[in-house]
């Protein structure tokens, strides 16, 4: 406690003032008093803190005077001391506001210095990303099929059993479920229909004929799900392209000259196609469509390979293992039983669709060994793909 509170806590009398002419000393030290501690009040807190020790109304140096010194005062002495606390209290005041706008002015100068911007600093840089080599292979088979007319659309990744399975032609209970196994949704109890996520970008076959009269000519790139166990080329995400045509006179020769003119895009003038047999429920002859090993150049060899990591002790090259072949995607010309499910006149159109798998698509391309590389975001890995 300073020696002024001291003071102005206790009576004059108990100081040992009883006239008028004792109060001049003791007021000059209380302003002598106050001036320190306004010198101290730097910042905005410390002022608050003296402006509250000064002009507190409970406890404030000038509230002590008034009922310690004032109100018990004789008339005489009433007069004197009411005068010099008016005088105090108008310097108390007018000093503790020019303090306030002192401090002010001096933060915010501090505030602009701070604040300043130097443009002539170098700007901030920031590192620029590039695509993801899936989405890269998305845009390069987009521009192929763009270029001979063919548009894209997309669709949803939660289907229903319907769409992913039925109207392609593959009812309750057909085996070939088995190969498609997927994650079924949590629904509340009793909800319909059941949803799942798509095995295959062919539901959007169905949902682009049922909204467009032929023709149709689209592609579908896209997202796709299986319970499958992940190795090497198994992601239970992983990515395909639809490609769907349909007109009232498409026939196999547009089918594979279609595909072979993507292909020979795709991976060059030199690579050699073939097709075998297969079977999709949906499509009617359904075909496995390969390429020429394009590591060894169709030979089979190790000696033919690009680089060391496409060749094996055996002499063999390790992508194609010998076969000189590699299979590319499944396709076929669209089973009539299809347009039954979006009111297409099966006698009076046909057409052709592929689904083509875009990771191991790129896998082939790029000499990719794991298909796990796309999913884990690792930068060593994506950096090689600008
Ligand atoms: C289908 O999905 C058919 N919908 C394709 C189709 C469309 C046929 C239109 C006829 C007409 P398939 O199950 O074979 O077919 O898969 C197509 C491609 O997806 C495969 O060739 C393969 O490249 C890729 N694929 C399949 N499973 C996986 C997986 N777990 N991980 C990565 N790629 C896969």
């Amino acid at each position: 406690m300073t020696e002024h509170e001291n003071k102005t806590a206790k009576l004059l009398v108990h100081l040992g003032i009883t006239r008028p002419e004792e109060l001049t000393a003791l007021f000059a030290d209380l302003r002598g008093r106050f001036d320190a501690d306004c010198a101290c009040a730097q910042d905005e807190t410390s002022w608050k803190q003296f402006r509250d020790a000064w002009l507190g109304r409970k406890s404030g140096v000038l509230t002590q005077i008034t009922d310690n010194w004032l109100k018990p005062a004789g008339a005489e002495l009433k007069r004197a001391v009411g005068a010099a606390l008016n005088e105090l209290r108008a310097h108390v005041e007018s000093r503790i506001e020019a303090r306030r706008l002192a401090i002010e002015s001096g933060s915010e100068e501090s505030a602009l210095a701070r604040e300043r911007v130097d443009l002539s600093l170098p700007g901030v840089i920031r590192p620029i990303g590039s695509h993801h080599l899936i989405r890269q292979v998305f845009q390069e088979i987009e521009d192929i099929f763009f270029s001979i007319g063919f548009s894209i659309v997309e669709g949803p990744e939660i289907e229903t059993p319907y769409y992913n399975f039925e109207a392609l032609n593959i009812p309750e209970f057909h085996p070939v479920r088995d190969d498609m196994d997927t994650f079924y949704l949590e629904l509340p109890k009793g909800a319909k229909p059941p949803l799942l996520l798509r095995t295959h970008t062919s539901p959007m076959q169905i949902r682009t004929m049922e909204k467009q009269k032929p023709p149709v000519r689209v592609i579908v790139p896209g997202k796709v799900y299986r319970r499958d166990n992940p190795d090497a080329t198994h992601s239970f995400a992983f990515h395909q392209i639809e490609g769907l045509a349909v007109d009232t006179d498409i026939t196999f020769c547009d089918f594979t000259g279609t595909i072979e003119y993507f292909v020979k895009q795709f991976f060059g003038p030199s690579v050699k196609t073939r097709f075998r047999p297969s079977y999709f429920p949906f499509t009617e002859p359904s075909v496995e469509f390969d390429v020429s090993c394009p590591f060894c150049g169709g030979t089979g060899t190790s000696t033919a390979s690009r680089s060391p990591m496409e060749t094996s002790a055996s002499g063999t090259c390790s992508k194609c293992k010998g076969a000189a072949w590699i299979e590319l995607f499944g396709a076929g010309m669209v089973d009539p039983a299809v347009y039954g499910f979006v009111n297409y006149d099966a006698k009076k159109v046909s057409g052709f669709a592929f689904g083509i798998g875009i990771d191991r698509l790129a896998m082939l391309k790029y000499g990719i060994d794991d298909i796990q590389v796309f999913f884990q975001n690792d930068v060593r890995f994506l950096r090689q793909f600008p």
